[in-house]
This record gives structure tokens, sequence and C-alpha cells, in this order.
């Protein structure tokens, strides 16, 4: 596995986030399992992001959000649609930047060491929310908008291939 340098201190962001997205879309050539896909990018994401303490997926089945591949300690199996931060990022179709999970109104602690939050609604090329991706982290403010571009980016390549 290569490994790229640390975002918060070697490198800017942007630069770290398009070497990120080479690496992605190597993993995701040439096999288009969902979810094999699903768990090398969790992996990647959790191996590579500095500071964060899960990393991974649920999947929309029924209004609910159903654990998906993911790095990291383990994480409540359900989420209804417009709970927690997963459940607000897909009732409003927007991704969500906490910095402080403890501000958030029904925020599910899962891990209790996460202080800060990034989830991604992923929509399909129908524009149908398949699920979120979703990182955690044991510090206050750890994602800003440029993680979340960055992440948006690598999230962007599983959502072409999946249709
Ligand atoms: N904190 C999330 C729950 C999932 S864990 O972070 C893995 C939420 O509030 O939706």
């Amino acid at each position: 596995m290569i490994e790229i340098a640390d975002p918060l201190s070697d490198m800017e962001k942007p630069a770290f986030y398009n070497d990120l997205q080479l690496l992605a879309a190597g993993l995701l050539e040439g096999d288009d399992d969902l979810i094999s896909s699903l768990a090398n990018l969790s992996s990647l994401l959790f191996w590579q992001l500095a500071d964060i303490n899960w990393a991974g997926f649920y999947l929309l089945s029924d209004k609910e959000l159903v654990l998906g591949p993911f790095q990291g300690k383990p994480a409540c199996n359900r989420i209804p649609v417009g709970q927690g931060v997963c459940g607000t990022a897909v009732a409003k179709g927007t991704t969500q930047v906490v910095a402080d999970v403890q501000q958030f109104p029904g925020h599910i602690a899962c891990d209790s060491a996460s202080r800060s939050e990034l989830v991604i609604p992923l929509f399909d090329k129908q524009g149908n929310c398949r699920g979120v991706l979703d990182i955690d982290s044991p510090s206050l403010a750890r994602f800003d908008q440029e993680d979340a571009v960055g992440l948006q980016s690598i999230a962007d390549l599983l959502l072409n291939k999946w249709s």
C-alpha cells in the first residue's frame, strides 16, 4: 500500500485529496462489486486520513440506514432517516460538517471518543440516495469545507460506478 503525506501537517488539503483520489480510483478499477468497493474505500480513508477514529458507510434500505463496510469500533446497526448526523444528511440531502457532535441535536454516539464528524449523502446518477459516507474524529472541528469537497470527490468516484 502506498502511503501519502499527512494532510494536517505536511500537505495542503487539495493536494492531499488529489493524491487520495488517485489511490481510490486505483482501488475501484477493475471490479464492480459494491461491498468490496465500499470495504476497500473505508480502509483507504481510515488509514490515510489523519486524526480520525471511524470511517465507513451506511446503506439506505426502507427509510433506514443500515451499517455497511467500515473501519473503527463497532457501530449502531440501524439509523432511521432524520435521526443523528447520518439520518439528517439523508433527510436534508446535504453534507453535514459537525464541529462538535455534542452540540448536534440527536447525535448518535457510537464511539464515545468521537468529537467531530463529517457525513456525505450518496446520491446515484438517478438522484436516489443510496446511503452515506460517515467519518468521525476524536478532535473537535477536525473537518472543514476542504475536507467536504475532497471527500465528495472520493464519493463521486464510487457513485459514478453505482447505477
Ligand atoms: N454519529 C452518527 C452515528 C454513526 S457513528 O458515528 C459511526 C450519527 O449521529 O448519525
